[in-house]
């Protein structure tokens, strides 16, 4: 049978580019014994038993003849916080290995840190696979941790987060049901940011503090000191008046200081109350991501990121400035 049609190589790739993957870096040691390495989402898993996996390198790649040559190779498959670490090893012609720590593996190959698995192998096979070489490698050792992978797919870095089964909506067909769903975005955000408050409102409540008292403590204990109309653009969007009646309060209360100029620090009072809340919320953050996992964790993270910046409505940049 011939091929059906004539096929365009962007149009190709971009179908191949709908089969999600991980993101490996494969190294080995060249003949010189300089350490050469690539970015690769070619890997799988090929056999239990005997261990084996394969990955397939372009042959125009300027690492060909040290991956031939070298017998032996190790996998990392990288996790969600090395993203920067795959494109230095997906760009020909830089020293790829600069400033990176090694550790020593069972093989001359070098064997790279803070990734979600690794793989250390030599070559059991090597295929002709038109402009790549396949090799199947035999697994000697391998390692993991319980990092979040990073993923690759329709030519982009993404995270994995499992689908959420349980909370699937449930269909609306009666005439009077609410026009809204249990998959209404403001309603999921809301029921997220209330339960999540509950369990440090204790805290909150134990140093006397209001949400409102909690946002401008907050605020301080990242740049400080502010002046009114600074404190009031940043919290703005929240709707909470922080006008100058809730920051006497808080002077009144001890928990601010004036300073010249109409401004306001933190006192020693304040900044206490301020980290006692801040670990409350930790310990709470720390008992939802137990519970989400650390794949599920770090791709929420990651879209309420993207949400914030879709929706931001202008905010002064309180970290960056
Ligand atoms: C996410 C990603 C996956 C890649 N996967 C492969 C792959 O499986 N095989 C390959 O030959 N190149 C792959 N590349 C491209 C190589 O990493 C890149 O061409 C690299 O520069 C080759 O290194 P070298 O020429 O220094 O040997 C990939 C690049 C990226 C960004």
């Amino acid at each position: 049978m011939e091929r059906s049609r004539p096929f365009d190589p962007k149009d190709f790739r971009q179908a191949l580019g709908m089969f999600a993957t991980g993101v490996t870096i494969v190294t080995a040691q060249a003949a010189d014994g300089m350490p050469v390495g690539v970015t690769a989402n070619s890997f799988n898993s090929v056999s239990l038993q005997p261990p084996l996996v394969l990955w397939s390198l372009a042959r125009n790649a300027r690492s060909l003849e040290a991956f031939r040559s070298a017998g032996h190779w190790n996998v990392h498959v990288l996790a969600n916080d090395q993203e920067a670490l795959s494109n230095r090893f997906a760009r020909a012609g830089e020293d790829k290995f600069a400033g990176l720590a090694l550790e020593a593996g069972l093989t001359p190959a070098p064997l790279l840190g803070g990734c979600s698995a690794r793989f250390q192998c030599r070559t059991m096979f090597e295929y002709e696979g038109g402009d790549h070489v396949i090799f199947v490698g035999e697994v000697l050792d391998y390692d993991r941790s319980d990092r979040a992978p990073l993923l690759y797919v329709t030519g982009g870095y993404a995270l994995a987060t499992r689908v959420a089964g349980a909370v699937a909506t449930k269909g609306c067909t009666a005439s009077d049901c609410t026009p809204y769903s249990e998959d209404l975005l403001g309603y999921l955000l809301g029921r997220a940011h209330y339960q999540f408050l509950a369990g440090v409102r204790p805290m909150l409540d134990r140093h006397g503090l209001s949400e409102a008292d909690f946002f401008v403590l907050a605020l301080l204990g990242v740049r400080e000191p502010l002046d009114a109309a600074e404190i009031a653009a940043h919290t703005a969007y929240t709707g909470i008046d922080v006008g100058p009646v809730l920051l006497r309060s808080l002077v009144a209360r001890g928990l601010l200081q004036d300073q010249p100029g109409q401004c306001w620090t933190l006192s020693a009072e304040g900044r206490d109350a301020l980290l006692h809340v801040l670990a409350a919320a930790k310990a709470v953050e720390a008992d939802i991501a137990e519970r989400l996992g650390g794949i599920g964790t770090a791709a929420l993270r990651n879209l309420l990121k993207q949400f914030i910046a879709a929706s931001d409505p202008g905010l002064p940049k309180l970290w960056s400035m």
